[in-house]
C-alpha cells in the first residue's frame, strides 16, 4: 500500500448512514415494538435477497415510474453478465419468492420485513440513498376486510408509539379502481392534457402518452389549475370498485379513524389497484410520507405466479424516527440493570462468573472491562445509566460477599450480598 492511499480516509457512500450507538439503540426499540405488532397480527418474518433480477422491478415496479427511470442502482455482475439491480423497495422481492415457492398453495399469507433498500434519490433529511423500510404484506386476500385491517394495525402502531392521528400522522385514501377504469380515466386525461398542451412544462409533456397519471403529481405550481380540472378517477370507477371502497371506509368509520379520501393521491408505483393509501405528516417538510401502501391485486400473476390478490404498506423507518424526534417521544432509556465495578486482577474470575449467572438469571450487567481507579469505575457505573453498582471488593469476595450500591437512589443502604446466593438477589433485583 502507498502512503498516500493509507492517508486517504474512507467514508461511507453519500446518503448511505451509519447507525451509532446511542441512535442504534432507538432503532432497536423500534424493531422490537415492530415484531411484537406482527406476533400479536399473525404476520410471519419473510428475508428475501438485497440483490434481485434487474427484470423483476422493471417488470414489477414499472418501466415509466421514477424509480425504474433513474433511481435504481443497477449493474452488471461481471462474474457473468447478469443485470442485476438492489432492491429499492421489497414488494416485488416477496412477490417473486411468494411465487417462485408456490407459498400460497395452501392459503393466504401474511408476511412481514424490515430491511435495507436503495435508491438515488438526491439525499436531504428523511431520504436517503440506503433507507430501511418496515412492511407488511398480505398476499392471497381478496376483501376490503384486510385492506382494513392493514390501515388499522398502522393506527395501532403510531398509538403504541405515542403519535397522535390528526396531529403527527393523517391517513389519506383513495381507490385506483381496476385496469379497464383505469383506462378510460387515462384517455380523459390525456384529451384533458392535450386540450391544456401550451400550459404543460417539459416533464408533463414527456410522460403525456407513457403515464399521464404521473402529470398529477407534478410540483409545478403554475400547472396546478390544468391539474385541478382533470378529469378524476374516482369518477370512473365501477360499482364493484365503489363498493370495495366503500366497505374499507366503513370500518375505519366504526373505528372513529380519521381520514381524507384524497382522489390525486398517486403512487410512484405502477402495480396498484383499488385501495392505497399514504400515512403523512407535516412535521417533516418535504418527505412528509411516512407510509404508504395498497392493492395489488395483478402483481403475483405478472411476476409469473398463479393470479392471486395481495396487499401492503411499507413504511419507512427513518422517517418514522424522524417523526418520532419531532414528536418529542422518547424511548425509555436503555442502561444495564447492573454494573459490575472490579477494583483488582486478584477478583477478576469470581467477577466474571458472578455475572455470568446473573445474566443467566436475566439480569442485564455491564461488566468493567480494563482495569482503572475505584473513581473512574463509578463514574462510568453512573454513565452507564445502571440502577446498581455491584462492587467486588478483594476483602468481601474473600469473605464470599459482594456489594450492591444502589446508583438512582443515595438515601437507599448498601446492601451486602453472599456470592453463594446469586440466583436468590437476582429474582429480587428483578422484582423491584
Ligand atoms: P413507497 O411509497 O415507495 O412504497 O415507500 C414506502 C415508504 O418508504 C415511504 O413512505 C417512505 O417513508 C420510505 N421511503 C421511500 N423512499 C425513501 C428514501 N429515499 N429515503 C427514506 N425513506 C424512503 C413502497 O416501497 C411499496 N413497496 C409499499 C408497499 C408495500 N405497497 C404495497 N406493499
Amino acid at each position: 500500500m502507498s502512503e498516500t492511499s493509507k492517508a486517504i480516509p474512507l467514508q461511507a457512500i453519500r446518503g448511505m448512514n451509519d447507525i451509532l450507538p446511542p441512535d442504534s439503540a432507538r432503532w432497536v426499540w423500534l424493531e422490537d415494538k415492530l415484531r411484537a405488532l406482527m406476533a400479536r397480527y399473525g404476520y410471519d418474518n419473510v428475508r428475501t435477497p438485497i440483490v434481485e433480477p434487474t427484470a423483476l422491478f422493471v417488470r414489477g415496479l414499472g418501466a415509466a415510474t421514477d424509480i425504474v427511470e433513474k433511481e435504481m442502482y443497477s449493474f452488471e455482475d461481471t462474474m457473468n453478465g447478469d443485470q442485476l439491480t438492489l432492491r429499492p423497495e421489497n414488494t416485488a422481492g416477496v412477490v417473486r419468492a411468494v411465487a417462485e415457492h408456490n407459498l400460497l398453495y395452501d392459503g393466504g399469507k401474511r408476511l412481514w420485513y424490515i430491511g435495507a433498500m436503495f435508491r438515488h434519490e438526491r439525499p436531504q433529511k428523511g431520504r436517503y440513498r440506503q433507507f430501511h423500510q418496515f412492511g407488511a404484506e398480505a398476499l392471497g386476500y381478496a376483501g376490503p376486510d384486510v385492506d382494513a385491517e392493514l390501515i388499522l394495525m398502522c393506527r395501532a402502531l403510531w398509538r403504541e408509539l405515542g403519535l397522535v392521528e390528526g396531529r403527527d400522522v393523517r391517513l389519506e385514501l383513495n381507490s385506483l379502481g381496476q385496469p379497464d377504469e383505469r383506462c378510460a380515466h387515462r384517455e380523459a386525461l390525456i384529451t384533458h392534457f392535450e386540450q391544456h398542451i401550451d400550459r404543460l412544462d417539459d416533464d408533463a409533456r414527456r410522460r403525456l402518452h407513457g403515464n399521464p397519471l404521473r402529470i398529477l403529481d407534478s410540483k409545478n405550481a403554475s400547472m396546478h389549475p390544468v391539474l385541478d380540472s382533470a378529469p378524476m378517477l374516482i369518477d370512473f370507477l365501477g360499482a364493484d370498485s365503489l363498493a370495495h371502497l366503500q366497505a374499507v371506509r366503513d370500518v375505519l368509520d366504526a373505528a372513529g379513524l380519521e381520514y381524507r379520501v384524497n382522489p390525486r393521491l398517486v403512487r410512484g408505483l405502477d402495480y396498484y389497484n383499488l385501495t392505497t393509501f399514504e400515512w403523512t405528516t407535516d412535521r417533516l417538510g418535504a418527505q412528509g410520507t411516512v407510509c404508504g401502501g395498497g392493492r395489488y391485486d395483478t402483481l403475483i400473476e405478472q411476476l409469473g405466479g398463479k393470479p392471486a390478490p395481495a396487499v401492503g404498506f411499507a413504511l419507512g423507518i427513518e422517517r418514522l424516527l424522524l417523526l418520532l424526534d419531532e414528536a418529542a417521544v422518547t424511548p425509555p432509556a436503555a442502561g444495564p440493570m447492573v454494573y459490575a465495578i472490579v477494583p483488582g486482577a486478584a477478583v477478576l474470575t469470581r467477577a466474571l462468573l458472578t455475572v455470568e449467572a446473573l445474566r443467566s438469571a436475566g439480569v442485564s450487567v455491564l461488566m468493567h472491562l480494563g482495569g482503572h481507579s475505584m473513581k473512574t469505575q463509578f463514574k462510568r457505573a453512573d454513565a452507564s445509566g445502571a440502577r446498581y453498582a455491584l462492587v467486588f471488593g478483594e476483602d468481601e469476595v474473600a469473605r464470599g460477599e459482594v456489594a450492591l450500591k444502589f446508583l438512582r437512589n443515595e438515601a437507599e443502604p448498601q446492601r451486602t450480598l453472599a456470592l453463594a446466593s446469586v440466583a436468590e438477589w437476582a429474582r429480587e433485583l428483578l422484582k423491584a
